[in-house]
Formats: C-alpha cells, sequence, structure tokens
C-alpha cells in the first residue's frame, strides 16, 4: 500500500475538519487520535466521501508513523500547550532525521519560537502554523500564517497552499518568518478579531439600549452595512445572530444570550506582547478588558445596584453617523495591528511581510472584509508607514473620525459604554497632536526623580530649577 503524504494527530473539531480538507484536495494521509473512537467515528463519517480512501487511520502511534513517507511532515491539531510538548516528546523517538512536525493549534508564539530552537539543535523539524477561519475554515479553506525555516515551509506549501482558502485564486497562506514568526501574526489577528467584535458589539450597544431597537431591526442595519464599506464575515454573522429566533423561548436568540464573554487566551497574549513591545494597541487592549469586565456579572449586578442603570435611551445617534464610526475605528485598530506587527519585525529581526499578512487574511479568517484588500495595497506602497497615512486611509479618516466623535461623545453622555471605539478615537486625536502633554511628564519625572528632559530650544540645560525633591 503506498504511503501518506502527510499525517495529521488529533481528531477534534479542527483536525477532523483540516484532514478532510487533505484529502478532499488529493493528498493521502494518516490520522491518529488519543481517544481510538474518535478515529473509528471519523473514519466510519468519511466514508461516503468520494477521497475516503485517502485517508488511512491508524490504531497506533507507532502504526500512524510507519503509514508515512519519508521524509515524514506531521501536524499537530491538539491544545496548545503542554499537550504539544507532550505529543513531540511521544514522536520523537518513532522519527527519523528530516521528519517535520508541523503545530496547527494556537500555540502561544514564545513556545514555538523555543519548539524551533529546540529542533535547532537536532530534533525533529519544526513549524508553527496558525490556523484560522474555525472548523468551517479547516474543512473548505482557512488562512495560514506560517513560520520556521523556509526550507521546511517550502517542503509542505503545497499541501497548505492547496488546502487554503482563495481571494480571486490566490492561495491565503504564507510564510510569515522564523521560529515562532507564524504564530505571532495569528496572535495578532486574534486580537484584532477581539477589538472588531468588541467595535461591532458597541454599536450593537447602542442600537439596542439608546435607540431601542429591536433584534431584527438591527440585523437589518448590520445587513445593509454588510453590503457597503464594511463588508465583513464578523458583520455578516452579526447580522445572522441577531437575525435568528430562539427554539426554546420563540424570542430573539441574541435577547437569551447571557452576556458573558469567554475567551481562550489569545487575545491577552497580543496585549501583553504589546506591551512588551512598547506598541500601543489600545483598542485591542480595551477589547480584552470588555471581555473581562463581561465575565465579572455579579459586581456589574452590584454596581447598577448601587449607580443605576447607566444605558439611557435617546436619538443622539444616526444609524449612517454608527457606521462611519465604525469604520474609522476599524481602520484605527487595524493601523494599531499592523503597527504592532512592525514593530515585532524590528524587535525580533523577522522579515515579516506586511502586505502579505494583509492579503492571507483577505479571505478564510474570521477579520477576512473588504477593506483588507485596500489595506494591502496601502501597505505595499509603504510597509513601515503608519496605516492612519496611507492616503486611501488618510481619506477615509477624514470623512469619518467626526462621526466616531459624536458615536463616543453621544455614549459617553448617555452612559453607553464604547470602551473600544473611544480607545480608537483618543489613539486618533493623539497621533495627530504634535504638542502633546508629556512635557508635564517629564518634568514631574525630573522633579522627583532627576530623569533629566530635552528642551524644545535644544539648550544645554536638562533639570529644572526644583533642585533634588524626590
Ligand atoms: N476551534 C476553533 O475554532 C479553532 C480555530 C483556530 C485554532 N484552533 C486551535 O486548534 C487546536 C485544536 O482545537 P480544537 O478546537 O480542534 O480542539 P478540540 O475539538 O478540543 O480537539 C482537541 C484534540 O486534541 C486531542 N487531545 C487533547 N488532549 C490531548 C492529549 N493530552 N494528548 C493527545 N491528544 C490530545 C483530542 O483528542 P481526544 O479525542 O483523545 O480528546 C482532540 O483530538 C487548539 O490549539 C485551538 O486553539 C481552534
Amino acid at each position: 500500500m503506498s504511503k501518506a503524504e502527510i499525517g495529521l494527530i488529533g481528531l477534534g473539531t479542527m483536525g477532523a475538519s483540516l484532514a478532510l480538507n487533505i484529502a478532499e484536495k488529493g493528498f493521502a494521509i494518516a490520522v491518529w487520535n488519543r481517544t481510538a473512537e474518535t478515529t473509528h467515528a471519523f473514519h466510519a463519517a468519511a466514508q461516503g466521501a468520494p477521497f475516503a480512501d485517502r485517508i488511512t487511520p491508524a490504531e497506533t502511534l507507532e502504526a500512524f508513523v510507519a503509514a508515512i513517507a519519508r521524509p515524514r511532515a506531521i501536524i499537530l491539531m491538539v491544545p496548545a500547550g503542554p499537550v504539544v510538548d507532550e505529543q513531540i516528546k511521544r514522536l520523537t523517538p518513532l522519527l527519523e532525521p528530516g521528519d517535520l512536525i508541523i503545530d496547527a493549534g494556537n500555540a502561544n508564539f514564545h513556545d514555538t519560537d523555543r519548539r524551533a530552537a529546540d529542533a535547532a539543535k537536532g530534533g525533529p523539524r519544526f513549524l508553527g502554523i496558525g490556523v484560522s477561519g474555525g472548523e468551517e475554515g479547516a474543512r473548505h479553506g482557512p488562512s495560514i500564517m506560517g513560520g520556521g525555516e523556509k526550507a521546511d515551509w517550502d517542503r509542505v506549501s503545497h499541501i497548505l497552499e492547496a488546502i487554503a482558502a482563495k481571494y480571486e485564486g490566490t492561495p491565503c497562506a504564507t510564510y510569515m518568518g522564523p521560529g515562532g514568526a507564524g504564530h505571532f501574526v495569528k496572535a495578532v489577528h486574534n486580537g484584532i478579531e477581539y477589538a472588531d467584535m468588541q467595535m461591532i458589539a458597541e454599536v450593537y450597544g447602542v442600537m439596542r439600549d439608546g435607540l431601542g431597537m429591536t433584534a431584527g431591526e438591527i440585523a437589518d442595519v448590520f445587513r445593509r452595512w454588510n453590503r457597503g464599506p464594511l463588508q465583513s464575515y464578523l458583520i455578516e454573522i452579526s447580522g445572522e445572530v441577531a437575525a435568528a429566533t430562539d427554539p426554546i423561548g420563540g424570542g430573539a436568540m441574541l435577547d437569551a444570550i447571557l452576556d458573558r464573554a469567554g475567551q481562550k487566551g489569545t487575545g491577552r497574549w497580543t496585549a501583553i506582547e504589546a506591551q512588551h513591545l512598547a506598541a500601543p494597541i489600545t483598542v485591542i487592549e480595551a477589547a480584552v478588558a470588555a471581555r473581562n469586565i463581561s465575565a465579572r456579572l455579579p459586581e456589574r449586578k452590584e454596581g447598577q445596584a448601587a449607580f443605576g442603570a447607566a444605558p439611557q435611551r435617546t436619538d443622539a445617534f444616526g444609524i449612517d453617523t454608527l457606521e462611519q464610526a465604525l469604520i474609522c475605528g476599524k481602520i484605527l485598530c487595524y493601523a494599531q495591528g499592523f503597527a504592532m506587527i512592525g514593530a515585532a519585525a524590528k524587535a525580533f529581526d523577522w522579515p515579516l511581510p506586511l502586505p502579505e499578512i494583509a492579503r492571507v487574511w483577505r479571505e478564510g479568517c474570521i477579520i477576512r472584509s473588504a477593506m483588507l484588500n485596500d489595506m494591502a495595497e496601502a501597505l505595499s506602497g509603504a510597509p513601515d508607514r503608519n496605516l492612519m497615512l496611507a492616503p486611501a486611509f488618510a481619506d477615509r479618516l477624514k470623512a469619518t473620525h467626526g462621526a466616531l466623535r459624536q458615536a463616543v461623545a453621544a455614549a459617553a453622555m448617555n452612559g453607553l459604554p464604547m470602551p473600544a471605539l473611544s480607545a480608537g478615537l483618543a489613539y486618533f486625536d493623539m497621533m495627530r497632536t504634535e504638542r502633546s502633554t508629556a512635557n508635564l511628564i517629564q518634568g514631574q519625572r525630573d522633579f522627583f526623580g532627576a530623569h533629566g528632559f530635552d528642551r524644545l530650544d535644544g539648550a544645554d540645560s536638562h533639570h529644572g530649577p526644583w533642585g533634588s525633591h524626590g
């Protein structure tokens, strides 16, 4: 029997879908799962498919490894963290020089860096790839962000490009750089995903609590927006979520969902890493914090009892103003995210290809949107320039920042929380203020710590007249 071209470990939600995608695209694949019943169920379910004979299920890890052609390529689709290390440890004695392990889970990129360093010291070869698009993406075309040795990427890129989503025929799978570069870009993608979702939730809050609109009316607005500049997967599914009927209660599904948002930590990792890089991603940070606040339901209840409900009905918002505000917030959020990737490229000496990153996000992934194509073009001209200053986006910001200001101001006056959009507005205002207030910060620092300061006139005096009061 001929051997499989690739192997996959972990037939959970993502792994099973990815395995079917790989087989469907014409590649023979061997699969193994810790729990054998899952392997049996997966194999049985695949039987009706025209590509079923390309799938080789294995009962043991040894049989799995033996079923793959040398040099082997093995995808891991298991929970990030210690499970990946455990799985590498179990596989290593069964592998031969040149065999390649590909971690396709949501690893922390520092772990991927460490695993890549182990590979360089003589372990199995190692790639860390970020895979976005959820179960549907994994099955029919995810967006793939690769990291590791370029030669290892080149060895499997024909498979990864074949299974990836396509944007006008171009595969959304790209090599990002060495070590953890792929997982780093995936983490920033997820951070942006948090922010995109939060900003949409903020305008939803205005429509629901400020304007008193029903879920059905809100669904219509999202559907309309999805035909304009905001066209994106997240606006599309927001419309579908808002339009759905609760199969139990019969009302709007959205109104029956508990308002406590979960997270698996990738947004938090992005925020933490941004602090290390001194990269301001205030919109993403606000979105991560908003999820954390949403989880504090008992405290929020106490807060409402103590201070009264904040949201007030108001007609201070126009739907078109909200749309413009969301466009503006989205541009500012992506400007921050791409600037953070640029900062990482410098700090880690990674050749992160910013325009290519915008391109692989155009299809397959959760943040796919019409605007990303324009971003790819804007970044192609000048990848180091803040996206805010790219002419096409500067023009859009000029046209929409007034709406963002109106929306944030009206939200503040009516007690409607808008943390991410407000953070975007503050970033915009700070980024267009040549004379900031950091002169006072410098004065304070010199006062208590004799840290010194530079003078505007360039004079050679670097301390204030306050002596030492520290
Ligand atoms: N779900 C998404 O939308 C999504 C999107 C992008 C990336 N990811 C990432 O993809 C990875 C897999 O996610 P998933 O949603 O597919 O998870 P999942 O449905 O929970 O599946 C986890 C898989 O890992 C296996 N596994 C768990 N612990 C193991 C262990 N100690 N040793 C060996 N195998 C073990 C499970 O095998 P058993 O059957 O034996 O339990 C199962 O096959 C994660 O890193 C996740 O963050 C997920």
